[in-house]
């Protein structure tokens, strides 16, 4: 299996390099439907993965192939629209390599969102959940990003994840989300393969576990991240109520997953506004 490590992200960075004069120091991860949360970036630079070397492609529907980098409420900001997931086929180690670039670039803290499941029974479609805590149920049986030899200049061989995101980036989210009058859910996320949703037995199963929202994506990247000591931040949209009843007429559907976006992105961009208006980078 091809790996990738400082060689691969020095000259992931290099072409980046080439193609902004801007030094951001937020990175962001658009998931599902979530996109137009890039629209407003002012002075944009647009880098086409395609131009950068070693970056893996999405290749699915609701997910653009770029990267932003420009400027948000007075902040420097990367943002990628669109990720790659496990179930393309790609390895953890690639799936995570923007993380990686992104550490090397000088970025310190990474904003997760995914569109994800409601596990809760207190959540309805378009709801914003704060990530409290994931669980990592790819790596729970096997597959962690971060297996294979470990680079010290990055972290750790064995990286303390009990606080994956930062308790005081959550509480600027909370304080915010409730100045702006906006419902903001908290709850935990747990990450599967896909690409196939949960059968009603699944659902069940996560629930009793403690999970409070599903999907298929953001653990391994906050892992990376958190292993390099990145600040990570983390939201879901809840695109879908999950079935948990195996005699329901009702489904799951990727283009649902996609509608929700519509109703959440208003809520995740107000939200997200008021964190990086209000940010404070890290003492050092
Ligand atoms: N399950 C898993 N992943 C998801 C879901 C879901 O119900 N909705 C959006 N991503």
């Amino acid at each position: 299996m091809t790996s990738f490590g400082r060689p691969e992200f020095e000259e992931s960075v290099a072409a980046i390099r080439k193609q902004t004069q801007q030094q951001p120091v937020i990175g962001m991860i658009l998931g599902s439907g979530l996109g137009k949360l890039a629209d407003s970036v002012e002075q944009p630079d647009v880098i086409d993965y395609n131009n950068i070397p070693h970056w893996p492609m999405s290749t699915v529907k609701g997910h653009a192939h770029e990267m932003v980098i420009g400027r948000l409420e007075g902040q420097s900001v990367l943002i990628l629209r669109g990720r790659s997931h496990f179930y393309e086929g790609y390895p953890l180690s690639q799936i995570t390599l923007p993380v990686r670039v992104m550490k090397v670039l000088g970025i310190e803290t990474i904003i997760l969102t995914n569109a994800a499941g409601g596990l809760n029974r207190n959540f309805r479609s378009g709801d914003v959940m704060l990530i409290n805590d994931h669980i990592n149920m790819i790596g729970l049986v096997g597959n962690n990003p971060l297996i294979g030899p470990n680079d010290e200049s990055f972290g750790p061989r064995f990286p303390d994840m009990t606080r994956v995101y930062d308790p005081a980036l959550r509480q600027l989210a909370i304080d915010v989300a409730a100045e702006a009058g906006i419902p903001l859910m908290r709850g935990v996320y747990i990450g599967l393969s896909g690409p196939t949703f949960e059968t009603p037995a699944e659902v069940r199963f996560l629930r009793m576990i403690g999970a409070d929202a599903v999907g298929m994506s953001t653990v391994a990247e906050a892992t990376v991240a958190r292993h390099s000591g990145m600040r990570v931040l983390g939201f879901s949209g809840i695109s879908n109520v999950v079935i948990d009843d195996p005699e329901s007429e009702r489904e799951t559907t990727h283009d649902e997953v996609l509608a929700a976006g519509e109703v959440i992105v208003p809520r995740l961009e107000a939200i997200v506004r008021g964190v990086l208006r209000r940010y404070e980078a890290p003492a050092l």
